[in-house]
């Protein structure tokens, strides 16, 4: 029975910050934004767009009447959690009006509790092949005004939707992970922003990329000739390519152009979005399979999962016969395209107020033509979530 990935959808808020506009108002070369690391635009989330609402506006661009009534767990990945104690996915549950027969719950391991879902899900749907599995990784990075990590900020959520005989892609039952205790990224306790040693965290990324690829080799004996491409958690879109050099000296030149034109591809959405954490190997695996034209149907593609603290995850899978069918590529276009620019005054009013989020009373409203559900502010400290 093959197991995988049936359905993608992708949300990002409506605003986004200019890059160039950004280093000029920094005072940094914008070439160190746009080649050295790689970003274009930053995506901002209003207040009324929280983990919550993103993670439900992604899956909502996926999920059918008949796929709901199959759905009996529900995972949400994601370290911009919104309560201590209870799981951001009951929202969503609520929200989609899936089965209260389900399994519910989320997932914490920086930007790898998508991932550690998904896992989960391909175990659950092997047990249960009937069922599907909603898996979405939401998130909003924050790193600080005027700091070096502000240029890899971003916001939106993945959904996928995992079932048996999938429709996109076929996971692999193997998979190489890697975990240990390192203090390159953190987020504490009440803090709305991360703490991170940035230099330090790249070269993280890059051990625990070589110890999980190494270990897939060997337990499958798949070597880079046999992948198409290899997707990565991508936190800046120079990130991957730095991992992916580490490799690419096992190849002939031919592949290893092959791969790198690949890469471009995954880049795309990124570039345009920023970091969105859990989300982000996803939106790198959206971007690829909605850009490249040479990607065909039993083609193999590989999947690098980080998050920071940390545990790398290196798994593969293939790509399914109807699999283009399963995209929508000028939606996004249509939705990355009509984001509005913000004022960098605008920006900075913006990243203060959500600092202080959990002020009562607040009624908020959303004009966002692309997101269904929004939160609408606390009242009697609980937090509200709305249909448009
Ligand atoms: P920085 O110190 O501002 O930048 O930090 P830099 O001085 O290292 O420059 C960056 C690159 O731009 C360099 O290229 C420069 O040469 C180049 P590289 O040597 O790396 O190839 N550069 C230029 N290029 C063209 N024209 C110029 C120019 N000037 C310089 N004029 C850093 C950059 C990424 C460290 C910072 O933004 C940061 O701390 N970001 C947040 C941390 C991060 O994203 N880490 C990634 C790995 S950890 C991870 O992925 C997990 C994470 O997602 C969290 C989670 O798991 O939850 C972050």
């Amino acid at each position: 029975m093959k197991i995988g990935i049936d359905k993608i959808g992708m949300y990002t808020p409506k605003q986004y910050v200019d890059l160039v506009e950004l280093a000029k108002h920094r005072r940094v070369d914008p070439a160190k934004f746009t080649i050295g690391i790689g970003q274009d635009k930053m995506a901002v989330a209003p207040l009324s767009q929280d983990a919550i609402s993103m993670a439900a506006n992604a899956a909502a661009k996926i999920l059918t009447a008949e796929d709901k009534t199959a759905i009996d767990l529900v995972i949400l990945g994601t370290e911009s959690g919104v309560d201590n104690s209870k799981a951001g996915a009951l929202y969503v549950q609520k929200l989609l009006d899936l089965p209260n027969r389900a399994r519910v719950l989320e997932i914490k391991e920086a930007c790898y509790g998508a991932t550690a879902g998904l896992q989960y899900a391909k175990l659950h749907i092997l047990q249960n092949p009937t069922a599907k599995a909603l898996v979405i990784g939401a998130d909003i990075a924050r790193y600080g005004l005027d700091t070096s990590g502000e240029v890899t900020q971003g916001a939106g959520a993945v959904a996928l939707l995992v079932s048996a005989e999938p429709k996109i892609l076929a996971l692999d039952l193997a998979t190489s992970y890697f975990s240990e205790e390192v203090p390159d990224f953190w987020r504490p306790l009440n803090q709305m922003i991360a703490e991170v040693d940035g230099k330090y965290s790249n070269e993280q990324y890059i051990r625990f990329f070589k110890e999980t690829f190494a270990d897939y080799q060997t337990k499958t004996k798949y070597g880079l000739n046999d992948y198409a491409a290899l997707t990565f958690h991508l936190p800046y879109t120079k990130m991957g390519l730095k991992a992916m050099r580490e490799i690419l000296p096992q190849v002939d030149e031919a592949k290893q152009n092959e791969l790198q034109q690949h890469y471009q591809q995954e880049t795309l959405y990124g570039r345009q979005i920023g970091n969105i954490y859990t989300g982000s190997l996803y939106l790198a695996l959206l971007s690829l399979l909605d850009n490249d034209a040479i990607l065909q149907p039993g083609m193999r593609i590989g999947l690098y999962s980080y998050g920071s603290g940390a545990v790398g995850e290196f798994f593969s899978g293939v790509l399914q016969p109807e699999f283009k069918a399963q995209l929508d590529p000028m939606y996004y276009l249509d939705l990355l395209a009509k984001r509005q620019k913000l004022a960098l005054d605008d920006y900075e009013a913006q990243f203060t107020a959500q600092l202080d989020p959990e002020s009562e009373n607040q009624a908020l409203t959303d004009d966002d033509p692309f997101a269904k559900y929004y939160f609408a502010g606390i009242v009697d400290k609980k937090r509200v979530y709305k249909a448009k």
